[in-house]
């Protein structure tokens, strides 16, 4: 649909940017913090362990500041669960509480709304020694997380985040380092739905958690929601980008929002001999524990065609990245979309997928969305005046905010913009060269330099953008 006038972005739009605790932190064990999975796991090859990372925990004050200098009204921050309880469950750390009230306290100063994140992939390493989410007592674990939360930081934060991204843990926990196997596991789908439902049950109580003791706040899932296109207008094709849609984005979206299995991963994972058992009470609890707002990352669409199941050869080793797709018999196989440019990376850039992908959010939930990361990963360079040169990392959100402007004017509602990231930090599996900020970090992978901040091209654009409530994009 063409426009022939866009809509503005509405008042009060929540522009800002994200981060997550282990990724930006650092000081990984200090000040009682427990371990989570992230520090127990093996880096992957080349890239910086996560003890120091942008160092954030020592400089959220500067770090805020610059939030604050480029006008954020948001700032979407995780909380580190073994910060809080570094044994998952059991005793509080007060030094753990005191750090997340000074930086909600800090971005309160400066009129910054804070979104908290509840969970960004970093389990507790002593819950993880107790069977992780593949105990059915995960969802109370992480449901009294939840109320050490509420309790502590609900009188302040308004808007949560319950865990980010849990279709990508399912569909590629390994990559993550977040996937842990009982020994003797014979059914791994099994045994990864089996986990995949206890984090929707322990969703479904914090959200419900969350409604009782807050009722003023919202709270919504953090999935990584892309459009799967199908490969061809072959209606095998079609079939094939229907099954992975609900794999990959309608099995979250349909339980947060309605508190039921979307019936295509259900005959799938009946087909498999996969489907999750329920715990008595769980049916009720998913129902029950709904969600306010819809957050999601987006990054690229994905492409899919159909696989037969007689055609497949044998099963491919289908495991890839957050983005880069799989290959299952019998259901959908990933295939590189021609039409799309990529990132140094590899990541396919695809800013119109945006706007279709907010549409198809949209359309089939009205609820408010919130996107809660967006963003190119890529080589920044310093230069010897102290400037980073990221033209490449505006024009790809210009397009990005561009797209979203097109799909509010569609009709779509959008409570606010956070791409990824507002500092550089450790990538999930690529290190620290895969920068995302706007805020530049003085440290390489293996040279800690001297973390200090540099404000990049896009800093000074973004500061614009925002400041005209997203009208000026040049
Ligand atoms: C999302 C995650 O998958 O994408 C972030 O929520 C992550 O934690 C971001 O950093 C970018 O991915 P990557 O692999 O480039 O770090």
């Amino acid at each position: 649909m063409n426009h022939k006038n866009l809509k503005s972005f509405p008042d009060g739009f929540l522009w800002g940017a994200s981060t997550s605790a282990y990724q930006v932190e650092g000081a990984n064990l200090e000040d009682g913090k427990g371990p989570s999975c992230q520090d127990v796991k093996e880096v992957p090859e080349n890239t910086s362990d996560l003890t120091v990372c942008a160092d954030q925990y020592h400089r959220y004050k500067e770090d805020i500041a610059l939030m604050a200098e480029m006008g954020f009204k948001v700032y979407r921050f995780s909380i580190a669960w073994t910060r809080i309880l570094p044994n998952g469950t059991g005793e509080v750390n007060p030094k753990g509480i005191e750090y997340y009230n000074n930086v909600i306290d800090e971005c309160l100063k400066y009129g910054i709304e804070p979104l908290v994140t509840m969970f960004h992939f970093d389990m507790p390493a002593a819950l993880d020694a107790r069977g992780s989410w593949s105990n059915p007592e995960s969802s109370d674990w992480f449901a009294n997380f939840a109320k050490v939360l509420f309790e502590n930081f609900g009188d302040r934060v308004k808007y949560w985040l319950t865990i980010n991204e849990q279709n990508m843990l399912t569909l590629v926990g390994p990559v993550i380092g977040t996937l842990v196997l009982p020994e003797g596991t014979t059914n791994v789908l099994k045994e990864i739905y089996q986990q995949n439902h206890h984090q929707l049950v322990a969703q479904a109580k914090a959200m419900k958690l969350c409604h009782e003791m807050l009722p003023n706040a919202k709270i919504g899932p953090a999935p990584n929601i892309s459009l799967v296109y199908p490969a061809s207008c072959k209606p095998e094709d079609i079939i094939a980008s229907q099954n992975f849609n609900a794999l990959r984005n309608w099995l979250y979206l349909d339980m947060a929002v309605y508190g039921i299995y979307n019936a295509i991963v259900w005959s799938y994972l009946e087909e498999n001999d996969a489907t999750p058992v329920f715990q008595p009470g769980d049916a009720e609890i998913l129902k029950e524990g709904t969600c306010d707002i819809i957050g999601f990352n987006y990054y690229n669409t994905s492409t899919v065609e159909a696989f037969d199941i007689q055609t497949a050869v044998e099963t491919e080793e289908s495991l890839r990245d957050q983005q880069s797709g799989q290959a299952i018999p019998g259901f959908a196989r990933s295939v590189r979309n021609e039409n799309l440019p990529k990132t140094e990376f590899g990541w396919e850039i695809d800013p119109v997928g945006f706007r279709a992908t907010s549409r198809e959010i949209y359309s089939r939930y009205h609820k408010p969305m919130i996107v809660t990361e967006n963003g190119l990963g890529a080589y920044d360079t310093l230069t010897e005046d102290g400037k980073i040169h990221d033209e490449y990392r505006i024009n790809y959100l210009r397009n990005h905010i561009n797209q979203m402007n097109l799909s509010i004017t569609d009709g779509s509602e959008f409570l606010g913009y956070c791409p990824w990231s507002a500092v550089d930090l450790i990538s999930t599996h690529e290190g620290m060269r895969k920068r995302y900020g706007f805020i530049y970090v003085d440290r390489s992978d293996f040279d800690l330099g001297t973390l200090n901040r540099y404000r990049k091209d896009s800093f000074y654009w973004y500061k614009k953008v925002i400041g005209s409530n997203g009208k000026d994009l040049d």
